[in-house]
C-alpha cells in the first residue's frame, strides 16, 4: 500500500449469486427486491445471439410484466441512456434488469441514475465542478453476457459523449448493482474473439488495479485469484466455447477482478482505451488486450514485487528467480497468452498512427492516469501506443 495515511474503504454493494442455469432465479430474486415491472434492458447482440428468451421465458413464466429495451450500443452513448430513461417513465417501470455485456450493464446503472436523480447523467460525470450521485438507483440485478468487464460488481458506469468524443465515468456506492446473477451457460455462445477480449479486460482489470496506487490487502486478494483464473481458463475458453468449467471460472474472473477495482479506479491501459474508445468505435476488451502488453513493459519497473507475484499467479515457475527477472517473466506470459488467443495490434483495429499525439494527450488528461504504478507523461503515452501498433 503506498499511502498507509490515507483512509481506505472497500465497500460492496452488491448481492453476488452464480452458478449454472442461475438465470431461472430471476423471478424470485426480482420479488425479493420489490420489483413488479423491471425495465429489461438489453442490445442486439443479445437478440440475436437467442441469449433474451433465457431471461423471458422465467418472467412470463412467473407473469412479470417486463418492458424491453433492447437499443442499447456498445461504448452506450448518452442518447442511448436518456432513451431509457424515457422508457422506464413512460411505462411506470419500478426496478432494472441488464442482460449483456459492460455496454448493457452500464447503460442500465446510467438510467438508474437519472431515475433517482431526475437530471441527465451527464451532471454526474466523475469531474471537478460535476455534482455528486446522491441517491440510491432503483433496484437493479446485472446479468452478464460475458465474462470480462466486471460492470455486475463495479461502483462505475462508463457512458460515451459524443459532442466530446470521450467516454466518462459516473460512479461510487448510490450506483453499483443490488444483485449480480452469474450464470456461465449463457455465456456458451459467446465468439471466441469476444470471449478472448473481454477476457483480457478481466486480466487487465486484476493486474490494474493490483498493482495502481489504490491497491489494498481487499482488492490484492481478489486481484490474485482473478490473475490465476484467467492464466489457466481463458485459453481454454477461447478454444472450445462450450468448455463449462472454463466458462464458470472465467465468470468468477471476471467478477473477482471487478471486485479488485474497490471504490477506485484502474491504470493507464484504461486511460488509453476509454479515450480510445471514445473516438473510435473500438470493442473495449480488444483495446484493452492490445495494449496491456506495452502498458507492462512500460510499468514494471514501478512495481516489480507485484509483478513478480502476477507471474507466479500465472502459474510461472519464478521460485529462485530474482525479483526483476520474475516481474519480466510476468510481461512475457501475459504477451504469450495474448498471443495464443489471437489478440489483434492496434492497427488492425483501424486506428492510425497520425492519431497518436491526440490520443497520448487525451490518455495523459484522462482521471486513471493518476494511480498508474509508473509516473507518466505524453511522451511516455506516446511510447506506449506506438509499441501497441
Ligand atoms: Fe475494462
Amino acid at each position: 500500500m503506498k499511502d498507509l495515511q490515507k483512509l481506505h474503504y472497500f465497500e460492496v454493494p452488491t448481492v453476488m449469486k452464480h452458478g449454472l442455469g442461475a438465470v431461472k432465479y430471476l423471478p424470485g430474486e426480482l420479488a425479493l427486491l420489490g420489483v413488479k415491472k423491471p425495465l429489461l434492458v438489453t442490445d442486439q447482440g443479445v437478440v440475436k445471439a437467442g441469449l433474451l428468451d433465457s431471461v423471458t421465458k422465467p418472467l412470463k413464466e412467473s407473469s412479470i410484466n417486463y418492458i424491453l429495451y433492447d437499443e442499447v450500443v456498445f461504448n452506450p452513448p448518452l442518447a442511448t441512456v436518456a432513451r431509457g430513461t424515457e422508457k422506464y417513465n413512460q411505462e411506470g417501470c419500478d426496478g432494472l434488469v441488464a442482460l449483456g455485456g459492460g455496454s448493457a450493464m452500464d447503460a442500465a446503472k446510467a438510467i438508474g441514475v437519472e431515475i433517482a436523480h431526475g437530471e441527465p447523467i451527464l451532471e454526474y460525470e466523475c469531474a471537478e465542478g460535476k455534482k455528486e450521485l446522491c441517491n440510491r438507483i432503483p433496484p437493479l440485478v446485472c446479468i452478464p453476457t460475458t465474462a470480462g468487464t466486471g460492470s455486475e460488481v463495479t461502483l462505475w458506469a462508463v457512458i460515451t459523449d459524443p459532442e466530446r468524443e470521450y467516454k466518462f465515468n459516473c460512479g461510487g456506492p448510490l450506483i453499483a448493482a443490488h444483485l449480480a446473477l452469474v450464470d456461465p451457460l449463457l455465456h456458451l455462445s459467446m465468439p471466441a474473439e469476444i470471449t478472448a477480449g473481454t477476457g483480457m479486460d478481466a486480466l487487465c482489470h486484476a493486474i490494474e488495479c493490483y498493482t495502481c496506487a489504490y491497491a489494498q490487502p481487499q482488492t490484492d486478494a481478489v486481484a490474485l485469484l482473478a490473475i490465476e483464473y484467467a492464466g489457466k481458463y481463458l485459453r481454454r475458453a477461447v478454444a472450445y466455447g462450450q468448455d463449462v468449467e472454463a466458462r464458470y471460472h472465467m465468470a468468477m474472473s471476471s467478477l473477482l477482478a471487478g471486485l479488485s477495482y474497490g471504490s477506485e479506479s484502474a491504470g493507464a491501459v484504461h486511460a488509453m482505451t476509454q479515450t480510445m474508445g471514445g473516438i473510435f468505435p473500438v470493442h473495449h476488451g480488444i483495446a484493452v488486450g492490445a495494449t496491456l502488453v506495452p502498458v507492462m513493459e512500460y510499468n514494471w519497473l514501478g512495481e516489480p514485487a507485484k509483478y513478480a507475484r502476477i507471474a507466479l499467479a500465472l502459474g510461472k515457475p519464478v521460485i529462485g528467480m530474482n525479483e526483476r527477472e520474475a516481474a519480466l517473466v510476468a510481461v512475457e506470459a501475459v504477451r504469450e497468452l495474448a498471443e495464443d488467443i489471437g489478440i489483434p495490434r492496434l492497427k488492425e483495429l483501424g486506428i492510425k498512427e497520425t492519431d497518436i499525439t491526440r490520443l497520448a494527450e487525451e490518455a495523459f488528461n484522462d482521471p486513471q492516469t493518476i494511480g498508474n504504478p509508473r509516473d507518466l507523461s505524453v511522451e511516455a503515452y506516446e511510447q506506449i501506443y506506438r509499441r501497441a501498433f
